[in-house]
């Protein structure tokens, strides 16, 4: 990135922290960060996200002064299973960004393959730029980004993405997502991504204990209290759960809690007037069976 960039971005981040008084409901650098920790496990995650922006912030602080700057690559790569927080960081990086000053937007444009291939030869590029152009400001997510290095149309897509990412370097990050194994497939695949793409974060599988605390800060920020029956029965039901391919990781602790407020609803269908507390309780009951 020039370091007239990172200058102008320096002092974006200058202005928004003396205005941040004011009427901006956009969060701050701060905020941002503290609901990245908030979160749960995802230590590692969290650290490289940390650093990330200590990177970032420095730059531009250094080029505000005239200082030269190295190239940062702002682009990540999110690697691990379905469920595991990478869009949920995906778009706190892309608010994180904007706080820096780094993007204009930071909004989270989320894409496949299916947004950004078309059938027919030719049809791709235009697709892909279209998304493109709708991202910049903003960070594209692609999740499952390995599925196009598959064949020749994902090949254009790539190819498209390659060359923007080059013409809009400053107005364009770049996230994409997907299994370990053929995330790094799919990066070794084609130089321009390899010299692009230099961040690696990984999302581990949730721990069971990971698991029970997702499923409480859910019921927590509803207004839910789970009894101690309840957590229990979703550690059983967490342990029971085969960790295989269809793993829901998060995921699998929000569908359960959504289905847990469906049958408290359905628990306390007769009931007139439920009091405070049965509004507010789930059950063990409420959990589905094994
Ligand atoms: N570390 C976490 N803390 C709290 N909730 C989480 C966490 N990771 C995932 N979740 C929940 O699990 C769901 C799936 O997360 P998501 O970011 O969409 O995963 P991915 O993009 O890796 O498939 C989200 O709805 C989110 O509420
Ligand atoms: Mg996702």
């Amino acid at each position: 990135m020039g370091s007239e960039v990172m200058a102008r971005a320096a002092a974006a981040t200058t202005a928004h922290a003396d205005s941040a008084a004011s009427v901006s409901a956009t969060p701050t650098l701060a905020e941002l960060l503290a609901q990245l920790d908030e979160l749960v496990g995802l230590k590692d995650v969290k650290s490289q996200v940390h650093r990330q922006t200590a990177l970032l912030r420095m730059s531009g602080l250094r080029a505000q002064k005239g200082l030269k700057v190295p190239t940062v690559s702002r682009h990540l790569v999110f690697v691990g299973n379905p469920g595991t927080g990478k869009t949920t960081v995906a778009r706190l990086v892309a608010g994180l960004y904007r706080a820096l000053g780094l993007l204009t937007k930071g909004q989270l444009i989320e894409t496949d393959r299916s947004g950004l291939v078309a059938g027919y030869v030719g049809q791709t590029a235009i697709k892909t730029s279209a998304i493109i152009e709708s991202a910049l400001g903003s960070v594209l997510f692609i999740d499952e980004a390995y599925s196009l290095a598959e064949d020749d149309f994902g090949e254009e897509a790539v190819s498209t993405l390659v060359k923007a990412m080059e013409d809009h370097r400053d107005e364009l990050v770049v996230i994409v997502a997907g299994y370990p194994d053929e995330m790094k497939k799919f990066i070794e695949s084609n130089p321009g991504l390899e010299s692009r793409f230099g961040t690696t974060i990984l999302f581990p599988d949730y721990s069971e204990d990971e698991l029970v605390a997702i499923f409480r800060k859910l019921a927590a920020a509803s207004d839910f209290e789970p009894t101690s029956g309840c957590i229990e029965k979703l550690r059983e039901l967490v342990r029971a759960e085969p960790r295989d391919a269809g793993f829901g990781n998060g995921r699998f602790a929000r569908n359960l809690f959504e289905s847990a407020v469906g049958h408290h609803a359905w628990r306390l269908r007769e009931k007139t007037e439920p009091s405070l507390a049965e509004l507010r309780r789930l059950h063990a009951d409420d959990l589905p069976e094994r």
